[in-house]
């Protein structure tokens, strides 16, 4: 038979749905496992989300809706950007999609030619690297640092980048290590996309899962918001910016599927269109309204679940550290951990992070109990300067859950 396409072949994945069945496998041979491996909210969608979903059944809405996405629902978009990008969004410069994921796909295919560079972080979110490398583009990794929160070292960017760059990729608050990046970061980031004439895809899905002293706090239909800064919001960034958002992981939708690109680079949102038409031809209408519903007047459900989210973290940041080996940094947004545990590697004599991950998950044997957690190699490329390992560790979860993950992970390094 024909082999398959090349450029299939150098397609990546996300590694981390393949540990799904791994722990489910152990499930079924009776072991007792708590998961702190996905990036999975705790918490259900809102009454009101729900109320307005099934309302939109019982009107029948289950039929093809426009390829942007309801009106409706991209003015709501546009209306909760400009407030927290502080930039004047429309609803012609949304387009709603599937979950956020397919922003990446369509921004890349739209915007690279094969041959030219494209920037990412790493350890990273694996979808970029994995599209930029499918349409045959340059994919180049840039440092995210542990003594530097997980920020990348702008000095760093600044010998990465040159005329060949085409789109830099930005995920702050970053999956996996939760750092985010500073004013000034965004600033100087900015001056470069000017200098070197680049555009910005900024994945911002956990912009509202921050937890800094200093964060901006926004206005939203009267309610208060503290949000992370966006590059969109760098004097002449819009107009070379993509802004990957949606309600996964704030409002507690990942299996509704509902996210949105928005840029107002001219005639890149046409040129998303057509990619949506080709792809997925539109959403459902009862998602759509679940996600109309979440950008309503009341916030205060949600704000509390992100204040969980904060609680939690002071919890486990500090019980991870008093285990022997662990050093864990204190993230200021996203809702996951990412602690070095060379310590641990050493002292157990693990060749990884994975030997540790795969360790960890049915440590007790004798009792079947284990604890999931995800490896560095989940998070893409690593850069031969990168000696250290890491686990990422997700603090979606209740916090009963969190505090028996942390006790195992205790009990499977100290004995
Ligand atoms: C950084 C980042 N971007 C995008 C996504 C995709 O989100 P969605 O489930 O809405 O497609 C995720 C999901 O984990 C993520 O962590």
């Amino acid at each position: 038979m024909k082999s398959f396409a090349t450029a299939y072949e150098r397609i990546g994945t996300e590694s981390a749905f393949a540990v799904g069945p791994e722990i489910a496998g152990w499930i079924n041979q009776g072991y007792d496992i708590v998961r702190l491996n996905i990036g999975e909210p705790g918490c259900n969608i809102t009454d009101v989300s729900t109320a307005a979903a099934i309302a939109s059944f019982k009107r029948h809405e289950t039929h093809y809706t426009p390829s942007t996405g309801a009106e409706s629902l991209r003015k709501e978009i546009a209306g909760y950007l400009s407030a927290t990008r502080l930039v004047k969004y429309d609803a012609n410069d949304i387009v709603v999609t599937p979950g956020g994921k397919p922003v990446i796909a369509g921004t890349i295919f739209i915007l690279v030619n094969p041959g030219e560079e494209v920037i990412y972080q790493t350890p990273g979110y694996p979808i970029y690297e994995s599209m930029v490398n499918y349409v045959g583009a340059r994919a180049i990794p840039i440092q995210l640092k542990e003594e530097k929160g997980f920020r990348f070292d702008i000095k760093d960017l600044k010998r990465l980048v040159s005329k060949k760059t085409k789109l830099l990729i930005l995920n702050s608050p970053s999956n996996p290590t939760g750092g985010v990046l500073e004013r000034s970061d965004l600033e100087e980031i900015a001056n470069l996309a000017k200098k070197y004439d680049f555009y910005v895809l900024t994945d911002e899905i956990y912009s509202r899962l921050a937890f800094a002293k200093d964060l901006r706090v926004v206005k939203f239909k009267g309610n208060k918001l503290p949000v992370t800064d966006s590059i969109a919001t760098q004097s002449g960034m819009i107009q070379r910016t993509v802004i990957l958002d949606g309600f996964s992981k704030t409002y507690a939708m990942t299996g509704l599927r509902l996210g949105y690109a928005a840029s107002k680079i001219p005639k890149f949102m046409d040129k998303f269109l057509t990619f949506a038409i080709n792809f997925w031809s539109s959403v459902p209408q009862p998602c759509m309204a679940a996600a109309e519903a979440a950008l309503g007047e009341d916030q205060s459900e949600t704000q509390k679940e992100i204040r969980l989210y904060q609680e939690k973290r002071d919890m486990m940041v500090p019980a991870l550290n008093r285990i022997e080996g662990i050093r864990c940094h204190n993230p200021k947004g996203s809702f996951y951990l990412f602690p070095n545990v060379s310590g641990v590697c050493k002292k157990l004599k693990l060749k990884d992070a994975e030997d540790l991950r795969r360790y960890l998950l049915t440590y007790d044997k004798r009792n079947k109990k284990g604890v999931a957690v995800l490896a560095r190699k989940h998070f893409g490329k690593r850069l031969p300067s990168e000696k250290e390992e890491y686990i990422r560790i997700s603090f979606a979860g209740s916090l009963a859950s969190l505090k028996e993950g942390v006790r195992r992970i205790k009990e499977a390094v100290e004995g």
